[in-house]
């Protein structure tokens, strides 16, 4: 049995994909206000511009490429069973190997109709309004918007619980219940931070590697490696 690794990842991590993040100085939410392309009351309102926000990000997303975080975490997997939770809705660390991957936020190359949020289907192309689901919903992206739940959130703290191992790569630890992660680590599991600027957080006891993830992981990967 491969020790648990459990990685915890932000958009810091798709940051040197030439993917913008949120909250740092030219992060997405500089130019949107988060809740008219990223809420309920946003789609209500002008569903258009929501479908256009997560359109443009989707192009975005399919001309990214995996960087050496994303490759250096699917290679632990020879020593670790590596478990990846992501706040990230790109597919950056599946394209990058990761076998197991659990997306906190959803994943943008997925579609689901309004009426239903677990029949989901793969989506390359724009969604446009008119565009209906077999159920006769309008489609739309498969993302979890601020004001819905996380449903995954159970599936990942019962990853984190067991994790013999923790690293937290590229998040600003800002929304919750993701962030709330960290607190069911269990006592004296090793444990990682990976950062441009190290977050704050609970706990003197993790390991600080203030760096871009590329050569933060590549850093890491000489303390992991077997
Ligand atoms: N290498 C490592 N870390 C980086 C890099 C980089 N090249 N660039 C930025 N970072 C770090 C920042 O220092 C910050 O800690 O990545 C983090 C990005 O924070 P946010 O922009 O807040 O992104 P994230 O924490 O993933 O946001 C969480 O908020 O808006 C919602 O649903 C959205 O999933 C997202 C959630």
């Amino acid at each position: 049995m491969k020790p648990k690794l459990i990685v915890l990842t932000g958009a810091g991590i798709s940051a040197e994909s030439g993917l913008r993040t949120f909250r740092d100085s030219d992060g997405l939410w500089e130019g949107y206000d988060i809740y008219e392309v990223a809420s309920p009351m946003g789609w209500e309102k002008n569903p258009t511009l929501v479908q256009d926000f997560y359109n443009m990000r989707r192009k975005d997303v399919m001309a990214a490429s995996p960087n050496s975080a994303h490759t250096l975490l699917a290679k632990l997997e020879e020593w670790y069973d590596v478990r990846i939770i992501t706040q990230n809705i790109d597919d950056l660390h599946e394209r990058g190997g990761s076998t197991r991957v659990l997306h906190l936020h959803g994943e943008i190359l997925k579609k689901r109709s309004v009426l239903n949020d677990t029949e989901l289907y793969p989506v390359l192309e724009d969604i446009q309004m008119g565009e209906l689901a077999p159920d006769g919903g309008q489609f739309r992206p498969h993302v979890v918007w601020f004001g819905e739940a996380v449903t995954m959130i159970e599936p990942a703290v019962l990853e984190i619980v067991q994790a013999d191992i923790f690293v937290l790569i590229g998040t600003s630890l800002n929304v919750y219940p993701a962030a709330g992660l960290v607190d069911y680590l269990r006592p004296g599991v090793p444990r990682y931070i990976i950062d441009k600027k190290i977050p704050p957080v609970k706990g003197s006891d993790y390991h600080l590697i203030e760096k871009p993830a590329t050569e933060g992981m590549a850093e890491l990967m000489e303390l992991l490696k077997k």
